[in-house]
């Protein structure tokens, strides 16, 4: 495994893979939902390359990036096991060099839910995944569905700028009692941890709903909420039930609708969803 910090020298490394490549971008603290991504990646392509980059500008000026845990040497060693061919940890020098000034922006798909709560984020993700592209050249780049708008904003910026390559979207990894993996739950004490599974319950709850033949879109959202209100530890910041293609919110539920939340426990803001239908 070849562990990588310069544009150059992954170039060079990149040129020499023969066959096709599959990307896997992470922002590093690895956990089981990254690994599944790697597996995946490893079983579709000749070879791998897996990014390590906690990404500037995908954070708010009142959010984590001054905490979000970093340790490369353990994600090394998680991932030396897996076969990876390339792993590429650049300094955030060489992602946005001084005078740096080009940025990739998705438009209408971009301003619900994640994107209202988080002004600029995509901004900062679509510039760096376009970055990682191009730096890595990959056939397939592997996502997960637990980042659920992040998948539906990458595709098309892939499909709007004819990056040549397939994204796939992998299923979200979930700890025994349903919580989704996330780098961030390393931040939640053990009431919140015990509290945090009301995210899956409460879309459990409502797709139950749905299963039952509940087509009112308005209702669906409101058991969302009523299970979260339910658990005293949980904030609630949005919950949505959308045209799981446009992201826009529905009213009644028809084909392919994506159910989702943003959750603080605590301090810590969490994200979920599931698809329907
Ligand atoms: P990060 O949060 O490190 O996630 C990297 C990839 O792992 C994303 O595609 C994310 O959706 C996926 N992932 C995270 N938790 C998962 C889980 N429980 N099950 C399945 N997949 C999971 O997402 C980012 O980094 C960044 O925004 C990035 C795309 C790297 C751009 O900076």
């Amino acid at each position: 495994m070849n562990t990588l910090t310069t544009l150059s020298d992954l170039r060079t490394a990149r040129l020499s893979l023969k066959g096709t490549v599959g990307l896997v971008p992470t922002m590093g603290f690895l956990h089981e939902g990254h690994l599944s991504l790697i597996r995946k990646a490893k079983e579709e392509c000749s070879h791998v390359i897996v990014t390590i980059f906690v990404n500037p500008t995908q954070f708010g000026p009142s959010e984590d990036l001054s905490k979000y845990p970093r340790d490369l040497e353990r994600d090394l060693n998680l991932i030396s096991p897996l076969g990876v061919n390339i792993v590429w940890n650049p300094t955030a020098e060489v992602i946005y060099p001084s005078g740096y000034q080009t940025w990739v922006e998705v438009e209408a798909m971009t301003q619900p839910l994640e994107g209202s709560m988080r002004p600029g984020h995509f901004k900062g993700v679509t510039t760096v995944v376009a970055k990682l592209f191009n730096a890595t050249q990959p056939d397939k780049a592997y996502f997960g569905q637990k980042d659920a708008q992040q998948a539906a904003v990458i595709r098309q910026m892939v499909r709007d700028l004819n990056f040549p390559l397939e994204i796939v979207v992998c299923p979200t990894t979930r700890e025994a009692d349903g919580l989704a993996m996330s780098s961030r739950n390393k931040y939640l004490n053990a009431d919140e941890r015990k509290a945090a599974t009301v995210l899956y319950r409460s879309l459990s709850a409502a797709k139950e709903l749905y299963e039952g033949g509940e087509r009112d879109a308005e209702k669906v959202r409101g058991k969302m909420k009523e299970v979260l209100a339910n658990e005293p530890l949980a904030q609630m910041q949005y919950v949505s039930c959308a045209n799981y293609d446009t992201l826009e919110e529905l009213s009644e539920i028809k084909g392919k609708a994506l159910l989702s939340m943003a959750v603080f426990l605590g301090k810590t803001r969490l994200i979920d969803n599931f698809i329907l239908g």
